[in-house]
């Protein structure tokens, strides 16, 4: 211990080793050598997966910064009693669903898992610390946190500081985004104590991050930035697929709007590609949570504004399932349809609200033939989605789905090929060998807008991309069937 003493000269823990904290972690481990990082769960076997060859998550980057810092100021532990102990400080960042339960149910936060964290640090900590919000939490859990973590201040003497300091980083880019964050922010109470805290955080930020990135608020406009951020990208999705609704109708083109519309440098051009609609474990979770708070607070109106950008993805979901039925002769009961991509979206592993699982739902209900494949996602997971999901029930896998290894195995006579996820690998598909091999006519339902359908349909395609005119739409003189 003293020889370690010398060699670092600050010492950090994680308690949760999820798609946030393994990363963020390795990461700062990386930039600040003389720190001692240690991440712990309270799951061992995601410990183990963290300490093999193998990691629990994919990442571009993640191996080649874990296989740097581990071992040398990168620990994964189990032993969460001794790491929070001789650590000054501590990131939460333990998973914060959407509540299944009671009141507030499929909206509220479930906030179950950071106050069991908050209750643990509490409870076998022997020095104050600096505790750190990196989850993503509804605004003012601070206030609750701090009473939870500071219950036995009495016998104690001493307090722990609590601060707000959100993640930002997109899964499939995390690495990119952790060693050049837009802005890092920190929130933290006035207090002297609360303060100095801040600024010994900004001291390990500033190892890598350059100051004016860095960004130091007050607790509640850090947690609720956070919130704020995600509703907003995610608004832009919805705004987009709105849009591609109504293209489709007028002979438009949804990815000639975006580009209009979007070099307009006050609109800027990100996040305005239309798609089956989003996914992953943020958005729609945290938009519900931020309509739960302004429903809590009175705000209906805002609530009902903000609730918008979810009832427009869901739309966008059923519809893109709807036009493969209906494009498909309104039958697609005994038809085999190919399931490109099932992650929610390209380089990540992630399923979590996967549009995948939805529309594979509205196809499994009309008893389409399932041939799945996604380059990182295994069959165990897509056998849990379709449980979790409510694709089928636990048992019936096999009546209507198969997972494949390779794609073009997955292609083998099928009627029809549905792109979930924009995995770059598909667009580089020979796909004049794919549309040999299937039944007559052949489809190809471009949910990420990635493939240059008029050669497709040169090729002999049946295609649908999203916000697409149809065919004969872009003729003045032949309107689409909705104009
Ligand atoms: N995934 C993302 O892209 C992303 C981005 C930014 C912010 N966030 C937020 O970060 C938080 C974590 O997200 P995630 O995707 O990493 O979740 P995750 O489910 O991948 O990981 C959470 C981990 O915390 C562990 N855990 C739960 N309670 C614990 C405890 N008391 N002590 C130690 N470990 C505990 C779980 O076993 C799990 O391994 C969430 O609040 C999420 O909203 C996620």
């Amino acid at each position: 211990m003293a020889s370690e003493a010398k060699e670092f000269e600050y010492r950090i823990c994680c308690l949760g080793a999820g798609y946030v904290g393994g990363p963020t972690m390795a990461v700062l481990a990386l930039k600040c050598p003389t720190v001692k990082v240690t991440v712990v769960d309270i799951n061992p076997k995601q410990i183990e997966r963290w300490n093999s060859e193998k990691l629990p998550i994919y990442e571009p980057g993640l191996d080649e910064v874990v296989k740097e810092a581990r071992g040398r100021n990168l620990f994964f532990s189990a032993d969460i009693d001794k790491v929070v102990q001789e650590s000054q400080m501590i990131f939460v960042s333990v998973n914060t669903p959407t509540k299944k339960y009671g009141v507030g149910a499929g909206k509220a936060a479930d906030l179950k898992y950071w106050e069991l964290a908050a209750r643990h640090i509490s409870k076998v900590s022997k020095s104050p610390k600096i505790v750190i919000e990196k989850s993503t939490l509804p605004v003012r859990t601070a206030h609750a946190m701090s009473q939870v973590l500071n219950c036995n201040k009495s016998q104690t003497g001493y307090s722990h500081s609590i601060l707000s300091n959100p993640e930002f980083l997109a899964e499939g880019t995390a690495i990119q985004d952790l060693l050049k964050p837009d802005r890092v922010l920190i929130g933290g109470n006035q207090a002297e104590q609360d303060q100095a805290a801040v600024r010994k955080l900004v001291w390990i930020y500033s190892h890598w991050v350059p100051k004016e990135r860095i960004l130091t608020t007050n607790l509640w406009s850090s947690e609720l930035s956070k919130l704020v951020a995600n509703a907003f990208l995610a608004q832009r999705v919805s705004s987009i697929n709105a849009i591609s609704a109504l293209c489709e109708k007028t002979g438009a083109d949804v990815t000639e709007v975006a580009k209009a519309v979007g070099m307009d440098n006050r609109i800027g051009n990100r996040f305005l590609n239309a798609s089956v609609g989003f996914g992953g474990s943020c958005f729609q979770k945290d938009i519900y949570n931020l309509v739960y708070i302004c429903e809590s607070m009175g705000l209906k109106e805002v609530a009902a504004y903000w609730e918008q950008v979810i009832i427009m993805n869901d739309y966008q979901k059923r519809r893109f399932a709807s036009q493969i039925i209906q494009r498909m002769f309104n039958t697609v009961s005994g038809k085999k349809i190919v399931i490109l991509g099932w992650a929610f979206k390209k380089d990540t592993g992630d399923t979590r609200e996967t549009p995948a699982a939805y529309v594979a739902k509205h196809l499994a209900a009309e008893r389409a033939q399932l041939s799945i494949y996604d380059p990182q996602v295994t069959e165990e997971r897509i056998r849990k989605d379709f449980v979790e999901y409510g694709v089928l029930e636990e048992g019936r896998f096999e009546e209507l789905a198969t997972v494949e290894t390779d794609p073009y195995k997955a292609c083998e006579g099928a009627h029809a090929v549905a792109i979930m996820t924009e995995w770059t690998e598909f667009k580089e598909y020979d796909w004049e060998k794919i549309y040999q091999g299937m039944q007559r006519p052949a489809f190809v339902f471009d949910g990420r807008n990635i493939l240059d359908l008029s050669a497709l349909a040169l090729m002999g395609f049946q295609v649908y991309g999203i916000g697409k005119p149809l065919p004969d739409a872009v003729d003045m003189d032949k309107p689409g069937s909705g104009y």
